[in-house]
């Protein structure tokens, strides 16, 4: 049986991406695999990840292309031609259009740092996230792995779970904990049920 070919686009780090590798490795990602990382930040260090592990990687930046558009046409254009199933954010700081989220409707999925429908949409990303919990104050949070579709973490939710919040709490600390108790697990698991339905629906139409 022919595996999905999964996408993965960074812009940091990329601890969600090594969660993934590492899920393939082990056998939690069975059905996919990993074929490509793209990032729109030229020095991430999810790009090194990827590279030491033999995965081929590609940059696209906006600033060198002009615009929004001209960034998604570059991004789709490699997608297509590396044949990709599967399209999974991690850690991406980007937000699309319309046009590319409905280019690749129900095959792209998103993991973001809070229980949608708190702490999201515009402008709710990485720390900033951990930051209005804590300003907040509520005492549980976690994380979401979701549909991407045109509205900012609007997309059908395919797994949540929940982390504590503690006494004393700085955003670092908090960010950590979530990524840990949350993250690096229930987007590998979410990653692996997509690739599942995708290939029976493969099957069906075959
Ligand atoms: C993660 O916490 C991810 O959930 C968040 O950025 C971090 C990236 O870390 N994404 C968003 O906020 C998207 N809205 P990583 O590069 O180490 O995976």
């Amino acid at each position: 049986m022919q595996k999905v070919k999964i996408a993965v686009l960074v812009s940091g780090g990329g601890t969600n991406l090594q969660a993934l590798i590492d899920s393939q490795n082990k056998g939690v990602i069975k059905n996919g695999e990993i074929s490509l990382v793209i990032s729109n930040v030229q020095n991430a260090y999810a790009l090194t990840r990827a590279q030491n592990v033999g995965i081929k990687t590609a940059v696209v930046l906006k600033k060198q292309l002009g615009s929004q558009q001209a960034f998604e046409d570059a991004v789709i254009n490699i997608l297509q031609e590396n044949q990709i199933d599967l399209i999974v954010l991690a850690g991406f700081m980007s937000i699309l259009s319309e046009r590319f989220t409905s280019t690749f409707s129900d095959r792209i999925i998103n993991v973001h740092p809070s229980l949608i429908p708190s702490f999201c949409g515009k402008g709710y990303y990485g720390l900033k996230v951990h930051e209005e919990a804590l300003k907040y104050g509520v005492k549980v949070t976690g994380a979401t792995v979701h549909f991407v579709n045109e509205i900012p973490d609007g997309g059908k939710i395919i797994m949540q779970k929940a982390v504590a919040i503690k006494d004393g709490d700085m955003p670092e600390i908090l960010q950590k904990r979530v990524m840990e108790q949350a993250e690096w697990k229930i987007l590998p698991l979410s990653t692996e049920k997509i690739c599942k339905q995708i290939i029976k629906q493969k099957c069906i139409k075959e």
